[in-house]
Protein backbone atom coordinates (compact mmCIF):
# COMPACT_ATOMS: atom_id res chain seq x y z
CA UNK A 1 0.00 0.00 0.00
CA UNK A 2 1.39 3.34 -1.11
CA UNK A 3 2.58 5.46 2.04
CA UNK A 4 0.12 8.33 2.65
CA UNK A 5 -2.75 5.65 2.19
CA UNK A 6 -5.21 7.78 5.01
CA UNK A 7 -4.64 10.79 2.64
CA UNK A 8 -6.06 8.55 -0.12
CA UNK A 9 -9.45 9.35 -1.27
CA UNK A 10 -11.29 5.71 -0.20
CA UNK A 11 -14.93 5.05 -0.68
CA UNK A 12 -15.48 3.17 2.56
CA UNK A 13 -17.13 -0.17 2.38
CA UNK A 14 -21.13 -0.38 2.95
CA UNK A 15 -21.59 0.20 6.26
CA UNK A 16 -21.88 -3.36 8.18
CA UNK A 17 -24.92 -4.79 9.91
CA UNK A 18 -23.00 -6.67 11.61
CA UNK A 19 -23.73 -4.57 14.63
CA UNK A 20 -26.15 -5.25 17.32
CA UNK A 21 -25.89 -8.38 19.66
CA UNK A 22 -22.30 -8.12 21.31
CA UNK A 23 -21.23 -11.63 22.95
CA UNK A 24 -23.22 -13.87 20.74
CA UNK A 25 -20.14 -16.21 20.52
CA UNK A 26 -18.08 -18.04 22.52
CA UNK A 27 -14.22 -17.68 21.90
CA UNK A 28 -13.10 -20.32 18.70
CA UNK A 29 -9.48 -20.78 19.15
CA UNK A 30 -6.43 -19.43 21.09
CA UNK A 31 -5.38 -16.02 19.31
CA UNK A 32 -2.73 -13.80 20.82
CA UNK A 33 -3.60 -10.26 22.09
CA UNK A 34 -3.25 -7.00 21.49
CA UNK A 35 0.70 -5.83 21.91
CA UNK A 36 1.75 -8.78 20.10
CA UNK A 37 -0.47 -8.19 17.38
CA UNK A 38 1.11 -4.47 17.52
CA UNK A 39 4.25 -6.26 16.94
CA UNK A 40 3.36 -7.57 14.01
CA UNK A 41 -18.10 -21.23 7.07
CA UNK A 42 -19.45 -21.35 4.72
CA UNK A 43 -20.24 -22.42 1.30
CA UNK A 44 -23.24 -19.96 1.64
CA UNK A 45 -20.82 -17.04 2.52
CA UNK A 46 -18.85 -17.68 -0.74
CA UNK A 47 -21.53 -17.84 -3.04
CA UNK A 48 -23.21 -14.60 -1.55
CA UNK A 49 -19.85 -13.11 -2.02
CA UNK A 50 -19.24 -15.28 -5.75
CA UNK A 51 -19.86 -10.90 -7.58
CA UNK A 52 -16.13 -10.55 -5.84
CA UNK A 53 -14.62 -13.00 -8.02
CA UNK A 54 -14.68 -10.47 -10.72
CA UNK A 55 -12.09 -9.09 -8.81
CA UNK A 56 -10.34 -11.84 -8.20
CA UNK A 57 -10.14 -12.62 -11.54
CA UNK A 58 -8.64 -9.24 -12.19
CA UNK A 59 -5.93 -10.15 -10.12
CA UNK A 60 -5.05 -13.67 -11.28
CA UNK A 61 -4.71 -11.53 -15.12
CA UNK A 62 -2.32 -9.22 -12.73
CA UNK A 63 -0.44 -12.42 -11.10
CA UNK A 64 -0.36 -14.51 -14.58
CA UNK A 65 1.20 -10.83 -16.10
CA UNK A 66 4.07 -10.64 -12.78
CA UNK A 67 4.92 -14.21 -13.15
CA UNK A 68 8.25 -14.05 -14.54
CA UNK A 69 8.54 -10.64 -11.87
CA UNK A 70 10.36 -11.22 -8.34
CA UNK A 71 8.24 -12.92 -6.04
CA UNK A 72 7.15 -10.42 -2.99
CA UNK A 73 7.58 -13.33 -0.88
CA UNK A 74 10.02 -16.41 -1.48
CA UNK A 75 10.31 -19.12 1.13
CA UNK A 76 12.52 -21.70 1.19
CA UNK A 77 13.23 -25.00 3.82
CA UNK A 78 10.76 -23.18 6.49
CA UNK A 79 11.06 -24.93 9.61
CA UNK A 80 8.87 -24.94 12.75
CA UNK A 81 9.60 -27.32 15.65
CA UNK A 82 8.35 -26.78 19.02
CA UNK A 83 10.21 -28.80 21.85
CA UNK A 84 8.25 -31.11 24.34
CA UNK A 85 9.09 -31.39 27.54
CA UNK A 86 8.82 -33.97 29.85
CA UNK A 87 10.47 -36.38 33.01
CA UNK A 88 11.34 -35.36 36.38
CA UNK A 89 13.66 -33.03 34.91
CA UNK A 90 11.75 -31.52 32.05
CA UNK A 91 14.29 -32.17 29.71
CA UNK A 92 12.99 -31.88 25.84
CA UNK A 93 12.03 -35.79 24.86
CA UNK A 94 10.84 -34.52 21.33
CA UNK A 95 9.69 -32.28 18.87
CA UNK A 96 5.93 -30.92 17.30
CA UNK A 97 7.13 -30.89 13.49
CA UNK A 98 4.51 -28.31 12.82
CA UNK A 99 6.09 -26.86 9.78
CA UNK A 100 8.71 -29.06 8.48
CA UNK A 101 10.29 -27.73 4.91
CA UNK A 102 8.13 -25.63 2.79
CA UNK A 103 8.83 -23.71 0.05
CA UNK A 104 6.88 -21.04 -2.15
CA UNK A 105 6.42 -17.69 -3.42
CA UNK A 106 3.90 -15.35 -3.23
CA UNK A 107 3.24 -12.96 -5.92
CA UNK A 108 2.43 -9.30 -5.73
CA UNK A 109 -1.25 -8.47 -5.76
CA UNK A 110 -1.58 -12.63 -5.20
CA UNK A 111 -3.98 -14.25 -2.36
CA UNK A 112 -2.03 -17.28 -2.10
CA UNK A 113 -4.60 -19.21 -0.08
CA UNK A 114 -2.81 -22.46 2.55
CA UNK A 115 -5.52 -25.07 3.03
CA UNK A 116 -5.35 -28.25 5.59
CA UNK A 117 -6.95 -30.05 8.24
CA UNK A 118 -6.59 -28.35 11.45
CA UNK A 119 -3.40 -29.02 13.35
CA UNK A 120 -1.49 -29.24 10.20
CA UNK A 121 0.34 -26.19 10.86
CA UNK A 122 -1.04 -23.35 9.17
CA UNK A 123 -1.27 -20.87 11.54
CA UNK A 124 2.67 -21.73 12.71
CA UNK A 125 3.35 -21.42 9.14
CA UNK A 126 1.74 -17.45 8.70
CA UNK A 127 2.76 -16.61 12.33
CA UNK A 128 6.85 -17.91 11.11
CA UNK A 129 6.75 -15.98 7.82
CA UNK A 130 5.85 -12.87 10.13
CA UNK A 131 8.63 -13.64 12.80
CA UNK A 132 6.46 -13.64 15.57
CA UNK A 133 6.56 -17.38 16.06
CA UNK A 134 10.85 -18.18 15.47
CA UNK A 135 11.53 -20.20 12.60
CA UNK A 136 13.74 -23.21 13.59
CA UNK A 137 15.19 -23.06 9.93
CA UNK A 138 14.74 -21.57 6.69
CA UNK A 139 14.89 -18.29 4.46
CA UNK A 140 12.33 -15.51 4.04
CA UNK A 141 12.99 -13.26 1.31
CA UNK A 142 10.50 -10.50 1.65
CA UNK A 143 10.40 -7.79 -1.20
CA UNK A 144 13.89 -9.00 -1.87
CA UNK A 145 15.39 -8.73 1.63
CA UNK A 146 16.76 -12.10 3.41
CA UNK A 147 14.17 -11.27 6.78
CA UNK A 148 15.36 -14.59 8.52
CA UNK A 149 18.30 -13.07 10.40
CA UNK A 150 17.28 -9.60 11.12
CA UNK A 151 17.20 -8.65 14.46
CA UNK A 152 14.49 -7.62 16.33
CA UNK A 153 15.36 -3.91 15.74
CA UNK A 154 16.23 -4.46 12.58
CA UNK A 155 12.81 -6.21 11.92
CA UNK A 156 11.00 -3.44 13.26
CA UNK A 157 10.60 -1.01 9.28
CA UNK A 158 9.65 -4.61 7.69
CA UNK A 159 6.95 -5.32 10.43
CA UNK A 160 5.24 -2.48 9.51
CA UNK A 161 4.83 -3.79 5.78
CA UNK A 162 3.84 -7.41 6.84
CA UNK A 163 0.39 -7.86 8.92
CA UNK A 164 -1.50 -10.31 10.21
CA UNK A 165 -5.54 -10.58 11.05
CA UNK A 166 -6.51 -13.55 13.53
CA UNK A 167 -8.87 -16.01 13.64
CA UNK A 168 -10.47 -15.08 17.11
CA UNK A 169 -11.76 -11.28 17.30
CA UNK A 170 -12.90 -11.81 20.86
CA UNK A 171 -9.11 -13.34 22.17
CA UNK A 172 -6.83 -11.00 19.82
CA UNK A 173 -8.50 -7.56 21.25
CA UNK A 174 -7.66 -6.70 24.29
CA UNK A 175 -10.26 -6.15 26.57
CA UNK A 176 -8.88 -3.57 28.65
CA UNK A 177 -7.81 -0.71 25.93
CA UNK A 178 -9.88 1.49 23.60
CA UNK A 179 -9.87 1.02 20.14
CA UNK A 180 -7.75 4.05 19.38
CA UNK A 181 -5.09 2.11 21.77
CA UNK A 182 -5.78 -1.34 19.81
CA UNK A 183 -5.08 0.14 16.34
CA UNK A 184 -2.58 3.01 17.71
CA UNK A 185 -0.59 0.82 19.58
CA UNK A 186 1.46 -0.61 16.38
CA UNK A 187 1.30 2.92 15.06
CA UNK A 188 3.56 4.24 18.17
CA UNK A 189 5.43 0.85 18.06
CA UNK A 190 6.49 2.19 14.68
CA UNK A 191 7.43 5.83 15.89
CA UNK A 192 4.37 7.78 15.42
CA UNK A 193 4.65 9.52 18.69
CA UNK A 194 2.03 12.69 17.70
CA UNK A 195 -0.75 12.05 19.49
CA UNK A 196 -3.13 13.34 16.97
CA UNK A 197 -1.13 12.33 14.27
CA UNK A 198 -2.01 8.84 15.66
CA UNK A 199 -5.64 9.45 16.27
CA UNK A 200 -6.53 10.66 12.91
CA UNK A 201 -4.86 7.51 11.37
CA UNK A 202 -6.94 5.47 13.92
CA UNK A 203 -10.37 7.08 12.74
CA UNK A 204 -9.31 6.43 8.77
CA UNK A 205 -8.78 3.05 9.58
CA UNK A 206 -11.82 2.48 11.36
CA UNK A 207 -14.00 4.40 8.09
CA UNK A 208 -12.07 2.27 5.61
CA UNK A 209 -13.30 -0.75 7.31
CA UNK A 210 -16.74 0.61 7.61
CA UNK A 211 -16.81 1.38 11.09
CA UNK A 212 -17.67 4.99 12.84
CA UNK A 213 -15.06 7.43 13.42
CA UNK A 214 -16.19 8.00 16.82
CA UNK A 215 -16.00 4.66 17.58
CA UNK A 216 -12.01 5.34 18.97
CA UNK A 217 -13.13 5.51 22.33
CA UNK A 218 -14.92 2.23 23.16
CA UNK A 219 -14.11 -0.86 23.90
CA UNK A 220 -13.81 -4.53 22.73
CA UNK A 221 -16.84 -5.47 24.41
CA UNK A 222 -19.33 -3.03 22.98
CA UNK A 223 -18.48 -4.50 19.74
CA UNK A 224 -20.28 -8.02 18.09
CA UNK A 225 -18.11 -10.74 16.26
CA UNK A 226 -17.72 -9.16 12.65
CA UNK A 227 -17.50 -5.48 14.33
CA UNK A 228 -14.24 -6.78 16.38
CA UNK A 229 -13.26 -8.48 12.95
CA UNK A 230 -13.10 -4.77 11.44
CA UNK A 231 -11.32 -3.40 14.13
CA UNK A 232 -8.25 -6.44 14.03
CA UNK A 233 -8.63 -5.54 9.88
CA UNK A 234 -8.29 -1.76 10.88
CA UNK A 235 -5.23 -2.45 12.78
CA UNK A 236 -3.40 -4.07 10.56
CA UNK A 237 -4.36 -1.60 7.68
CA UNK A 238 -3.27 1.55 9.96
CA UNK A 239 0.15 0.91 9.29
CA UNK A 240 -0.22 0.81 5.37
CA UNK A 241 0.93 -2.99 4.91
CA UNK A 242 1.49 -4.41 1.35
CA UNK A 243 1.08 -8.26 2.67
CA UNK A 244 -1.15 -9.54 4.97
CA UNK A 245 -1.68 -13.11 6.45
CA UNK A 246 -5.39 -13.22 7.11
CA UNK A 247 -5.52 -16.49 9.08
CA UNK A 248 -8.86 -17.76 9.05
CA UNK A 249 -10.47 -14.37 9.58
CA UNK A 250 -14.44 -15.67 9.13
CA UNK A 251 -14.31 -18.99 10.32
CA UNK A 252 -15.05 -17.71 14.17
CA UNK A 253 -17.94 -15.58 12.58
CA UNK A 254 -21.96 -16.34 11.90
CA UNK A 255 -22.27 -17.25 8.80
CA UNK A 256 -24.42 -14.25 7.63
CA UNK A 257 -21.50 -11.88 8.52
CA UNK A 258 -18.81 -14.16 6.64
CA UNK A 259 -19.60 -13.06 3.09
CA UNK A 260 -19.24 -9.20 4.49
CA UNK A 261 -16.09 -9.67 6.03
CA UNK A 262 -14.61 -11.92 2.87
CA UNK A 263 -16.07 -8.80 0.29
CA UNK A 264 -14.40 -6.05 2.79
CA UNK A 265 -11.06 -7.85 2.34
CA UNK A 266 -11.29 -8.40 -1.34
CA UNK A 267 -12.73 -4.60 -1.52
CA UNK A 268 -9.12 -3.24 0.72
CA UNK A 269 -7.36 -5.87 -1.60
CA UNK A 270 -8.09 -3.86 -4.78
CA UNK A 271 -8.11 -0.22 -3.11
CA UNK A 272 -4.76 -0.85 -1.85
CA UNK A 273 -2.85 -3.56 -4.17
CA UNK A 274 -2.30 -5.71 -0.95
CA UNK A 275 -0.97 -9.36 -1.33
CA UNK A 276 -2.62 -11.85 0.67
CA UNK A 277 -1.80 -14.95 2.32
CA UNK A 278 -5.26 -16.46 3.07
CA UNK A 279 -5.34 -19.13 5.54
CA UNK A 280 -8.77 -21.37 6.04
CA UNK A 281 -9.85 -25.03 6.11
CA UNK A 282 -12.79 -24.10 3.82
CA UNK A 283 -11.80 -24.48 0.17
CA UNK A 284 -15.68 -23.23 -1.09
CA UNK A 285 -14.09 -19.75 0.39
CA UNK A 286 -10.55 -20.09 -0.99
CA UNK A 287 -12.03 -21.22 -4.39
CA UNK A 288 -13.96 -17.66 -4.82
CA UNK A 289 -11.41 -15.41 -3.06
CA UNK A 290 -7.76 -17.12 -3.92
CA UNK A 291 -5.52 -17.03 -6.88
CA UNK A 292 -3.54 -19.73 -6.36
CA UNK A 293 -4.17 -22.45 -3.31
CA UNK A 294 -1.45 -24.85 -1.17
CA UNK A 295 -2.54 -27.38 0.21
CA UNK A 296 -0.94 -28.87 3.53
CA UNK A 297 -0.56 -32.19 5.65
CA UNK A 298 1.09 -32.67 8.81
CA UNK A 299 3.43 -29.93 8.18
CA UNK A 300 4.31 -29.88 4.42
CA UNK A 301 2.88 -28.85 1.70
CA UNK A 302 1.78 -31.20 -0.79
CA UNK A 303 0.18 -29.52 -4.05
CA UNK A 304 0.36 -26.02 -5.14
CA UNK A 305 -1.64 -24.78 -8.20
CA UNK A 306 -3.96 -21.84 -9.38
CA UNK A 307 -7.55 -22.22 -8.42
CA UNK A 308 -8.34 -23.13 -11.48
CA UNK A 309 -6.12 -25.71 -12.06
CA UNK A 310 -6.25 -27.43 -8.50
CA UNK A 311 -9.72 -27.60 -8.28
CA UNK A 312 -10.27 -29.52 -11.72
CA UNK A 313 -7.19 -31.48 -11.91
CA UNK A 314 -6.16 -32.21 -8.60
CA UNK A 315 -3.41 -34.41 -8.17
CA UNK A 316 -2.94 -35.19 -4.31
CA UNK A 317 -4.99 -37.96 -3.11
CA UNK A 318 -5.29 -35.93 0.46
CA UNK A 319 -6.37 -32.92 -2.21
CA UNK A 320 -9.16 -34.96 -3.58
CA UNK A 321 -10.34 -36.19 -0.38
CA UNK A 322 -10.38 -32.39 0.71
CA UNK A 323 -12.48 -31.51 -2.18
CA UNK A 324 -15.02 -33.71 -2.33
CA UNK A 325 -16.08 -33.11 0.77
CA UNK A 326 -17.36 -29.37 -0.24
CA UNK A 327 -21.22 -29.45 0.00
CA UNK A 328 -22.94 -29.17 -3.29
CA UNK A 329 -25.03 -26.13 -3.62
CA UNK A 330 -28.02 -27.60 -5.18
CA UNK A 331 -29.62 -30.04 -2.72
CA UNK A 332 -30.75 -32.16 -5.30
CA UNK A 333 -27.53 -33.13 -6.97
CA UNK A 334 -26.09 -36.35 -4.31
CA UNK A 335 -21.91 -36.47 -4.22
CA UNK A 336 -20.47 -39.00 -3.25
CA UNK A 337 -17.54 -38.06 -0.94
CA UNK A 338 -14.27 -39.63 -0.48
CA UNK A 339 -13.66 -40.75 2.88
CA UNK A 340 -10.34 -40.69 4.59
CA UNK A 341 -9.62 -43.56 7.07
CA UNK A 342 -7.97 -43.45 10.45
CA UNK A 343 -6.82 -40.18 12.75
CA UNK A 344 -4.43 -37.44 11.46
CA UNK A 345 -1.26 -39.09 12.85
CA UNK A 346 0.29 -36.64 15.39
CA UNK A 347 2.97 -34.02 14.44
CA UNK A 348 5.55 -35.25 16.87
CA UNK A 349 5.49 -38.64 15.48
CA UNK A 350 4.95 -38.19 11.52
CA UNK A 351 4.62 -41.27 9.28
CA UNK A 352 7.62 -42.65 7.69
CA UNK A 353 8.25 -41.79 3.50
CA UNK A 354 4.86 -39.98 2.54
CA UNK A 355 3.18 -38.66 5.66
CA UNK A 356 0.03 -39.20 4.18
CA UNK A 357 0.38 -43.17 3.36
CA UNK A 358 -1.40 -44.26 6.91
CA UNK A 359 -4.48 -43.08 5.36
CA UNK A 360 -3.92 -42.69 1.37
CA UNK A 361 -6.56 -44.40 -0.52
CA UNK A 362 -4.53 -44.27 -3.25
CA UNK A 363 -1.88 -46.37 -1.54
CA UNK A 364 -4.12 -49.09 -0.82
CA UNK A 365 -5.60 -49.17 -4.58
CA UNK A 366 -2.57 -49.63 -5.88
CA UNK A 367 -1.62 -52.55 -3.54
CA UNK A 368 0.47 -50.88 -0.82
CA UNK A 369 3.74 -49.84 -2.83
CA UNK A 370 6.67 -49.77 -0.10
CA UNK A 371 7.80 -46.43 -1.92
CA UNK A 372 5.24 -44.77 0.05
CA UNK A 373 5.89 -45.72 3.40
CA UNK A 374 10.16 -45.71 2.70
CA UNK A 375 10.73 -42.54 0.28
CA UNK A 376 9.48 -39.06 0.93
CA UNK A 377 7.91 -37.32 -2.36
CA UNK A 378 8.76 -34.21 -3.15
CA UNK A 379 6.70 -31.89 -4.60
CA UNK A 380 7.31 -32.08 -8.79
CA UNK A 381 5.53 -30.72 -11.88
CA UNK A 382 3.08 -32.48 -13.42
CA UNK A 383 1.47 -32.14 -16.91
CA UNK A 384 -0.59 -30.38 -15.83
CA UNK A 385 1.18 -27.44 -14.83
CA UNK A 386 0.84 -27.26 -11.12
CA UNK A 387 3.03 -29.16 -8.44
CA UNK A 388 1.98 -32.56 -6.28
CA UNK A 389 3.70 -34.76 -3.68
CA UNK A 390 2.82 -37.98 -4.40
CA UNK A 391 5.02 -40.94 -6.26
CA UNK A 392 2.26 -41.83 -8.50
CA UNK A 393 0.14 -38.33 -8.50
CA UNK A 394 -0.24 -39.60 -12.68
CA UNK A 395 -2.33 -42.54 -11.02
CA UNK A 396 -5.05 -39.95 -9.46
CA UNK A 397 -8.34 -40.22 -12.00
CA UNK A 398 -11.47 -39.74 -11.57
CA UNK A 399 -12.31 -43.16 -12.48
CA UNK A 400 -9.87 -43.93 -9.65
CA UNK A 401 -12.12 -42.07 -7.04
CA UNK A 402 -15.17 -43.33 -8.51
CA UNK A 403 -13.74 -46.75 -7.82
CA UNK A 404 -12.64 -46.54 -4.50
CA UNK A 405 -15.89 -44.62 -3.68
CA UNK A 406 -17.71 -47.32 -4.91
CA UNK A 407 -16.19 -50.13 -2.64
CA UNK A 408 -16.76 -47.20 0.67
CA UNK A 409 -19.04 -48.95 3.29
CA UNK A 410 -22.79 -47.53 3.30
CA UNK A 411 -21.97 -46.30 6.93
CA UNK A 412 -18.85 -44.59 5.81
CA UNK A 413 -20.88 -43.14 2.49
CA UNK A 414 -23.94 -42.06 4.63
CA UNK A 415 -21.95 -40.25 7.64
CA UNK A 416 -19.86 -38.27 4.75
CA UNK A 417 -22.90 -38.11 2.37
CA UNK A 418 -23.63 -33.97 2.91
CA UNK A 419 -27.22 -34.20 1.39
N1 LIG B 1 3.29 -22.81 20.94
C1 LIG B 1 3.18 -24.10 20.64
N2 LIG B 1 3.81 -25.04 21.38
C2 LIG B 1 3.73 -26.35 21.08
N3 LIG B 1 3.04 -26.85 20.02
C3 LIG B 1 2.39 -25.96 19.24
C4 LIG B 1 2.42 -24.55 19.51
N4 LIG B 1 1.67 -23.91 18.57
C5 LIG B 1 1.21 -24.88 17.75
N5 LIG B 1 1.64 -26.10 18.16
C6 LIG B 1 1.35 -27.39 17.52
O1 LIG B 1 1.76 -27.31 16.17
C7 LIG B 1 0.84 -27.99 15.34
C8 LIG B 1 0.33 -27.04 14.28
O2 LIG B 1 -0.51 -26.06 14.92
P1 LIG B 1 -1.18 -24.87 14.13
O3 LIG B 1 -1.91 -24.04 15.10
O4 LIG B 1 -0.16 -24.20 13.29
O5 LIG B 1 -2.20 -25.66 13.17
P2 LIG B 1 -3.36 -25.09 12.26
O6 LIG B 1 -3.23 -25.78 10.94
O7 LIG B 1 -3.34 -23.61 12.26
O8 LIG B 1 -4.68 -25.63 12.99
P3 LIG B 1 -6.15 -24.97 13.08
O9 LIG B 1 -6.78 -25.22 11.73
O10 LIG B 1 -6.80 -25.74 14.18
O11 LIG B 1 -5.99 -23.51 13.40
C9 LIG B 1 -0.26 -28.54 16.25
O12 LIG B 1 0.02 -29.88 16.56
C10 LIG B 1 -0.15 -27.67 17.47
O13 LIG B 1 -0.55 -28.39 18.62
S1 LIG C 1 3.09 -41.11 -2.33
FE1 LIG C 1 1.86 -42.94 -1.94
S2 LIG C 1 0.97 -42.58 0.11
FE2 LIG C 1 1.74 -40.62 -0.64
S3 LIG C 1 0.00 -39.64 -1.54
FE3 LIG C 1 1.08 -40.73 -3.19
S4 LIG C 1 0.13 -42.74 -3.30
FE4 LIG C 1 -0.48 -41.83 -1.39
MG1 LIG D 1 -4.73 -22.15 12.87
Amino acid sequence: MPTGQSEASVTPPTAPSDGGAVGDRAPAAEAPATSEAAAASGATAASEARQDADDASDTRRRVDNAAETEPLLRVTGLKKYFPIYGGLFRRQIGSVYAVDGVDFDVQRGETFALVGESGCGKTTLGRSLLRLTEPTAGKIMFGGQDISALSQDELRPVRRRMQIIFQDPFGSLNPRMPVSDIIGEGLLAQGVKDRKKRDKKVEDSLEIVGLRRDYTRRYPHEFSGGQRQRIGIARALALDPEFVVCDEPVSALDVSIQSQVLNLLVDLRRDFNLTYLFISHNLSVIQYFSDRVAVMYLGKIVEVGTVERLYKNARHPYTVALLSAIPEADPRRRKKRLVLKGDVPSPAAPPSGCRFHTRCWLREKLGNPERCSTEEPLLRVLETGHTSACHFAEDVSEQAVSQVVATQSVVETAVADPV
